[in-house]
Formats: C-alpha cells, structure tokens, sequence
C-alpha cells in the first residue's frame, strides 16, 4: 500500500522555486547546464580562479584513464583558502564556527580565532614530529579543535584521516596502520546521550593491539574529569584510559603555547589532502584519498550553488567530520566560501527529541543539510517536537546518504520546511568528494524521491549491465517532448570530476578493479538508477553487497568477519534488510558450532560483539541461528536469496544452489519465528 502511494507521490508531484527565492538565487540561469557541459574544462577552471593559489597550473586536466590530474602544477594550501584568505580579505571579525556541545555550552569562532587556533595546532603537531607529506589520524568527537586539527594539517601539509568516533579500537587500528599514521589526536572522550564516550581509553585499546606507525597521542580534554562540569551537569564517570609518559601528549600542554604564527605550506593541486576509509566489499575498507586543488574546487562550487550559499546564512550540515559529508559540507566547502558553518556535539534526542530544532531557533539556522535516516527517525518521533520551535529562520533543507522516500521528502517539507522550504537531495559518494546529482534550488522544480539532474560540468549516465548506453536518446526524447516511461540500469559517470577520488591508498589494483573496470572508459559508482520521462534521475540503491545503514556503507563481509571472529560462530552471511528508518537494517544467518552446548543469551552476545569489533553502527538487528547457508556450487553464499527470506518474499531463482532445500528450510524456520 505504501509502495504504491510512494510511486503515486513520486510521479505527480512537482514543487517549482517560488518567484521570490529565485529573484535572489546564486543560479537562476538553466543555460549554465549546457554551457558548463559545452566546454567543461573552461567552467572547472572558473571555479578554480575563484580560489587562492600560490601559483598558476599550466594545464587545467590531465586524464590517463583511471588516473586524473586537476590543475596540473597549480600550488595553493587548503587551510589557507578556507581561513586565512578571509581574514587577509578583512573579513576575520566574521563568524566561522558556531559549535553547541550535547550539554549545551556553546562556542563562538570567528575566522581570525580560527587561523590562531589552526597556526597553534599546526605547530603542535610539527612539535610532535609531524613533516609534511606524513599522516595524521584524528579521532574526536564533534568539537571545533576536530575541523580545526584538519585544517592545520592541511596548513603544514600533512593528509588527515579522520575516523569517525563511534567506531571501535579494532577499527581505529586498522585504519591507523594503513595509512602508517605519525600521530593519533583524539580527546579524552565526548558526549553522547548524557554519556561520554571514552575515545582516548579506545585509543590505548588499538594502541595495545598495535600501532607500529604511531609515535605520539595528542589528547584534548573536553569531557575531563568526573564532577567538573560546571554547566548544570556533572560529568558522569566515564573510562580515561591510561597514561603512557612519552608517548601520550596533553592539547593543554602543548597547543596553547605555541605560537600563533604557522605559514601555509604551499602544495601541489595534486597533494593528498586526506584519507578517509569507506567499507568495501570485501570486508578491508578502502582509503579514499583526496587530493587539494580539484577537490577543494569541487567543494567550493557545489556548496555555494547546491545550497544558494549566501553572506547572511548559518550552514548546518549534520554530519560527523567522520564522514566524507563532514569533510565536504562541515569543513572545507562552507569555509572556502568565508560562510558561517554550526557544528553540534551530540545525540538529536539528548535532553528531549526537539534538540536539533532548538538548536535551529536558538541560532537561526537558516540551512540544514541532514540524512533521510535521521528524517525517519524525526517522523517516528512526531510532529510535535518540531511543532513546538519556531524554525522560521530556515530557507533551504538539503538530503544525503541514500535514497530519500516520497514520504519522508514530503514530512521533511511540511513539517520542517514548512512548506516554504525548497528540498535539494543531493547524490554522491566518499569516493566522489562531492555532490554530484542534486537539484539547484533556484531554477530546478524537485520531485520528491528525486535528486533530480547532475550538477552543471558533471555527467552522468545509465547503462546497461554491459555498459550500453541508454540514457542519451532517452535524454534525447525528454528533450523532443516525446520520451515515454522511464529507462532504468546502473549510473556511471562520464568524464573526470575535480573533486573524484584518486586513488585507493597503498592500493592501485582495487582502485581500478573497484571503479573503473566495469565499464570501458567510465566510473562506476555501484548504484542503480533511473531516468524518468521528464529527465529527472532517481537513486536506487547499490547495486553490490554493500549495506546502507543509517547513510553509512557497511559491507557485509566485515559484518561477517566479525561475527565468525566470535568462538562460538562457525559460519555467517549478513544482508541488509528494508529498515523503515535506518533505510537499511543488519539482518546475520549465524551457524552455531556444532559443540556449543547453550545458545542461551547467545544472540545478544554476538551483536555485542559485533559492535566491539566494528562498532555500534554495524550491530546486527536480527540475528538467526540456522543450521545451514544457501550456497552456490562454488560455495558463493546466495545473499540474494537470504533476503528473500529476511523480507519474507517468494524465493527468486533457486537453480544455481548446490543444495535447494536448505533456503527452503531457512524460510520455514524464519516465518513460524515471525508469524
Ligand atoms: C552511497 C555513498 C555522500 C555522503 C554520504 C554517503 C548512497 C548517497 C544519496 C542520495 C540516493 C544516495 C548511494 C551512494 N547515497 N546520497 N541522495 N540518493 N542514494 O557516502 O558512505 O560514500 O555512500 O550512498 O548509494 O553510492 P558513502
């Protein structure tokens, strides 16, 4: 019933930009679309003149296939774009930062605080030993010191991994000795839901296990110490961890004393940026690497025209710096464009579940740029949370992480955007940098589910399985007024992008196998997608084993790794289940050894467990003990057909099994536990 009302809402329902908001958008002008694609090289390199470089680039692109160079010998420093070119250009009395901690102390930054503070951390970190060229991995919670850790290793030239704060030692590990990381700055811990999280005790954890790479721990107190929170609340008892002489090093010691003076190393455009590692496929995530310039480029340009940036605008992009979002619509790309950017520690429902609509009211948000998942969840909450908060202060909403349902677009419009809102839902990836497909507010009529057409100098695709075409006569018959029906396939993309990853770090084979061998001459993202008759493109999801949780790609194989990991575990298949709020759930098929005597309490140990080796984001919802996995004669587990079953569909095409029964079982034990 659902189904059919999304589809029904999907396909009659348009919302133009109104008169008034077009009068004063940043694009008003559709040509931009044919002109950026008539001689993208030139509309690119517009882009690019609007930053500050150290010196000129000779070539705007160089292109061997799978390996771009953007703005080839152009120098220039990310921080210094982001910071101190504002405060050059007499604009360092403006706001950059305004932060609100979970229990409500608020900081204010403007873009002069902000170049002391970055020069002092930059100089720190070159205390520590870090050069450029060398790796920093930064594990923080969401405070100003983590966008500003970034920046001042971008400033000294050094690449940046951040990982995100709610993933678990082993995680942080891993991530850690890829990228042979110098230095781990972390903090003593965060807030979350009126608890901390106790990251530096997580990080002895995955120093214990070993990091061979890293030298010095650099630790901010922000929960500090039990009791002293002197704002209303306490802090509660949380793990501190330990303290290793030598090796770990406290911010209070060594930042605020530097001094406040820190050149900007100029980089080559081509200088890795950061790192910043997404779950693959086959259960090691992959270091994305980002260079400087086309990306810096990249971000610069879609955060001013996706969202109609403008001088008098509060930007709050949701993400955690964790998350490419963060790196791409918290830091660099609001602050290349001198904007005011809010940054929020915490959980939406800590104290009440009106938190993130207080936090609009109080600061006059006037864009919020948040995830479907996080709009499900709102919804399940009701209408009252946000009813009770004058939002009138917002004027553009923006969607990211997966495929927003007609239904969500539209309680997102109503009830937040109130109806005077334009919605961009903006498609694009990690490894992408930044927005690819997403409406531009002032001139394009949205659809809701639809993020509509790529951004001007972008172009997208649909193909068949074989890479075939389908999309330009399509796009041709839109054009002529006689397209009919949709055409569906999987996106590629067509020429280089500034901002598009360059790399999987330390490793060149899976960057080509991953994304450029599917296709000839293309990049394959790994999602389906369609056209419809007006022209519009509609996500549909990954066309691979990777699970979207909560916005957030998670394979299946590390879910698996993780649960075979546990002693009682003698075989695992994960799959991603329809989530009504997470978009997807963990559904596991978990075979238990033969000689474990009790499964009591055995479940709920093995999603713990889960959660301890990959963290919270990756625990299984379900969990079924099965006595036996469909497989393929190879021994291919057929996850295809398991989530048949998890969603309680007919089985699909069961000849390829080596032993048919099996699923068969699997669905009749599933349903008699469901019905
Ligand atoms: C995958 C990338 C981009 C930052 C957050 C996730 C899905 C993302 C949309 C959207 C439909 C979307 C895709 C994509 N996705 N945005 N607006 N509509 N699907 O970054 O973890 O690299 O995940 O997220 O499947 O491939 P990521």
């Amino acid at each position: 019933m659902s189904d059919t009302l999304d589809t029904l809402l999907s396909e009659s329902r348009h919302f133009p930009p109104s008169a008034e908001f077009t009068s004063s958008a940043r694009v008003s002008d559709p040509d931009i679309y044919d002109q950026a694609l008539a001689d993208s090289l030139a509309y690119w390199e517009g882009w690019a003149k609007k930053l500050d470089w150290f010196e000129p680039w000779q070539e705007v692109l160089h292109w061997e296939l799978p390996h771009a160079q953007w703005f080839v010998g152009g120098k220039l420093n990310a921080c210094y774009n982001c910071v101190d070119r504002h405060v050059v250009q007499g604009r360092g009395d403006r706001v950059a930062i305004v932060w609100e901690g979970e229990p409500g102390d608020v900081q204010t930054i403007t873009y002069a605080e902000l170049q002391k503070s970055v020069a002092q951390i930059a100089n720190a970190l070159k205390q520590l030993g870090v050069r450029k060229g060398d790796r920093v991995c930064i594990y923080m919670p969401m405070v100003p010191e983590l966008a500003m850790t970034m920046l001042a290793c971008a400033r000294m030239g050094a690449a940046h991994s951040v990982v995100f704060g709610g993933f678990s030692a082993e995680s942080l590990q891993e991530r850690t000795n890829d990228a042979q990381a110098k230095v781990i700055v972390t903090a003593d811990g965060g807030w979350r839901r009126g608890g901390i999280v106790p990251l530096k005790a997580i990080t002895d954890q995955a120093l214990r296990l070993g990091c061979p790479s890293v030298q010095h721990v650099l630790m901010l107190e922000r929960a500090g110490p039990e009791g002293t929170w002197t704002q209303g609340l306490a802090t509660p008892s949380y793990d501190r961890g330990e303290w290793v002489e030598g090796r770990d090093v406290a911010w209070r010691e060594i930042v605020p004393t530097q001094s406040t003076e820190c050149p900007c190393e100029p980089m080559d455009s081509e200088d890795l940026l950061f790192i910043l590692y997404t779950s693959g496929s086959t259960g090691k995530p992959k270091g994305i690497v980002h260079t400087t310039g086309g990306y810096l480029t990249g971000v610069y340009a879609t955060t001013q025209w996706v969202f109609d940036l403008q001088d008098s605008d509060l930007f709050w992009c949701t993400a955690d710096c964790g998350w490419v979002t963060g790196h791409s619509y918290v830091v660099y790309g609001p602050l290349a464009n001198a904007a005011k950017i809010l940054m929020y520690e915490g959980a939406p429902d800590t104290p009440s579940k009106d938190r993130f609509w207080k936090i609009i009211e109080k600061h006059q948000v006037t864009i919020l740029y948040t995830a479907p998942t996080a709009i499900r969840t709102f919804m399940k909450w009701g209408e009252e949370w946000p009813q009770g908060c004058n939002l009138s202060s917002l004027r553009l909403l923006g969607s990211v992480g997966e495929p927003i349902n007609p239904e969500a677009w539209i309680w997102y419009h109503e009830n937040i955007g109130r109806g005077r809102c334009p919605i961009v839902d903006t498609w694009w990836q990690t490894e992408t940098g930044h927005i690819m497909i997403s409406p531009l507010p002032g001139i394009t009529t949205t659809k809701p589910g639809s993020a509509t057409r790529p951004f001007p100098g972008i172009e997208a695709v649909i193909v068949d399985e074989q890479g075939v075409d389908l999309s330009t006569q399509h796009l041709a018959e839109v054009r002529a007024g006689t397209a009919t029906g949709d055409c569906g396939g999987i996106l590629a993309i067509k020429r280089p992008w500034p901002g598009m990853l360059r790399g999987i770090f330390g490793d060149p084979e899976r960057y080509k196998a991953t994304y450029w061998s599917r296709f000839d001459g293309m990049y394959f993202p790994g999602d389906g997608a369609k056209l419809d008759s007006e022209g519009y493109f509609w996500l549909l999801g990954r066309v691979d084993d990777i699970m979207l949780v909560a916005g957030h790609n998670i394979s299946t194989m590390e879910v698996e790794s993780a649960l075979v990991d546990h002693p009682a575990v003698a075989e695992a298949a994960v799959i991603g289940k329809q989530d009504a709020i997470k978009g997807q759930g963990i559904a596991a098929f978990v075979i238990i050894k033969a000689d474990v005597e009790s499964q009591d309490g055995l479940v709920e140990e093995l999603r713990k467990h889960v959660a301890a080796k990959i963290g919270a984001i990756a625990r299984p919802d379900v969990i079924y003990l099965c006595a036996d996995l469909p497989k393929t004669r190879s021994g291919k587990i057929m996850r295809r057909l398991l989530r048949d079953v998890a969603e309680g569909r007919a089985l699909g095409d069961t000849t390829t099994l080596a032993d048919a029964s099996v699923v068969a079982s699997l669905k009749e034990q599933y349903e008699s536990l469901e019905g």
